[in-house]
């Protein structure tokens, strides 16, 4: 079955087995799109409070905690998703570090047979003290989310006075030697368009890739509008006005298309999910921290896999139901226009994990 799935990129091809091949056939949904990486939310909370993130303050509800996967359970099911093909798995939140022990997690995970890669996604804060341990324990990369390079800026995006600890937080992820460390910046217009070379030459004074992505409408405050959204374009014509750019492209399934600079240092990508789709070759699936099998962004059902998990179904009976959701996977983000008029967004981006 795995014979005919070239691993790592989403489509459908012809390469001969590998050790790595899958227990079970891989997940294809009707668009020939194979599941090859996993988003894991650890939790929905988060210490920050990004306006294009989470609901303002005294809207949000919190997910109850006995409703949180414990790390066994979280194990179980990355085990399952990667007999199903799931190759990278990527530890997202909310905040992923606000849960006690996750280097004990990603230790587990990265046991896992088959299983590449352990990456994470964090918003920086307990990076500085997290480094260490959590390189130890396997992890690979580490992306780090900072839209603002001004501590003013910076506690008005994400609503706290925290610049200095995750710039300390990104210094020690590259001293630590976690690879590859990533800045996520979501540029909004009206908040930080014109910090876009700041942040550039940040990263490349460090050589870490940055990434802007597009404002996407899955903030908790519905305050999305599409004037708010910087462009990709817009974004690649303000750095080329200083420095020469050379495409990278996008390799098959990735998000960004990425850019090196002409001297070679650092490196840029954008992730256009507003302007320029990446959905067709999509090979993502999530896992949302209360057990919900989503396999798009855009998804509409949240497919409970905690349910029949504590109410004792086996590994086989868990395959199934994610290979029957997987199936229904939608086609993405480019039918979000003709969707809009009685689209019901699911959650806001913390509890789904970005
Ligand atoms: N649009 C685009 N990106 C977002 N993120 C959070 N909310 C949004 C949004 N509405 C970013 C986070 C993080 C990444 C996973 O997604 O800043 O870096
Ligand atoms: Fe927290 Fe990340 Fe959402 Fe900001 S974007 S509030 S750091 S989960």
């Amino acid at each position: 079955m795995g014979s005919t799935v070239r691993s790592g990129t989403g489509r459908v091809g012809d390469l001969p087995a590998s050790p790595l091949t899958s227990l079970r056939a891989p997940l294809i949904d009707t668009r020939g799109r194979v599941a090859r990486k996993l988003r894991v939310s650890l939790t929905d909370r988060c210490n920050f409070a990004c306006l294009f993130c989470m609901p303002s303050k005294g809207k949000v509800h919190w997910l109850p905690s006995e409703d949180l996967l414990h790390f066994e359970e979280v194990e179980r099911l990355v085990r399952v998703l990667v007999s199903l093909g799931v190759r990278r798995v990527r530890l997202t939140g909310g905040e992923p570090l606000l849960r006690p022990g996750v280097d004990q997690l990603v230790r587990q995970l990265t046991r896992i047979p088959g299983l590449e890669e352990v990456d994470m996604t964090t918003n920086g804060w307990s990076l500085a003290e997290m480094a260490a341990p959590l390189r130890r324990a396997g992890l690979h990369g580490v992306t780090v989310s900072l839209h603002s390079l001004r501590a003013d800026r910076f506690r008005a995006i994400a609503g706290v006075d925290a610049l200095s600890r995750v710039l300390e937080g990104i210094d020690a992820a590259c001293r630590e030697g976690l690879t590859p460390v990533k800045i996520n910046s979501v540029a909004i217009r009206g908040y930080n368009e014109d910090e876009v070379i700041d942040l550039v030459e940040f990263a490349r004074e460090r050589d870490v890739s940055l990434r802007f992505i597009e404002f996407m409408p899955l903030d908790g405050r519905g305050t999305w509008d599409p004037a708010k959204v910087v462009s990709g374009a817009e974004i690649l014509s303000r750095i080329r006005d200083r420095y020469p750019l050379l495409l990278r492209g996008r390799g098959d399934g990735d998000t960004a298309r990425r850019w090196g600079f002409a001297d070679g240092r650092g490196e840029v990508g954008l992730i256009t999910p507003i302007t320029e789709p990446f959905c067709d070759d999509c090979d993502r699936v999530r896992l949302t921290s209360d057990g919900m099998f989503l396999t798009c962004l855009f998804d509409r059902t949240l497919n409970d896999l905690r349910g029949p998990m504590r109410s004792g179904a086996t590994d086989e009976e868990l395959a199934e139901r994610i290979r029957t959701v997987y199936g229904r996977k939608p086609p993405g983000v480019q039918y979000l226009g003709d969707l809009r008029k009685t689209w019901v967004k699911p959650r806001a981006m913390h509890a789904i994990g970005g």
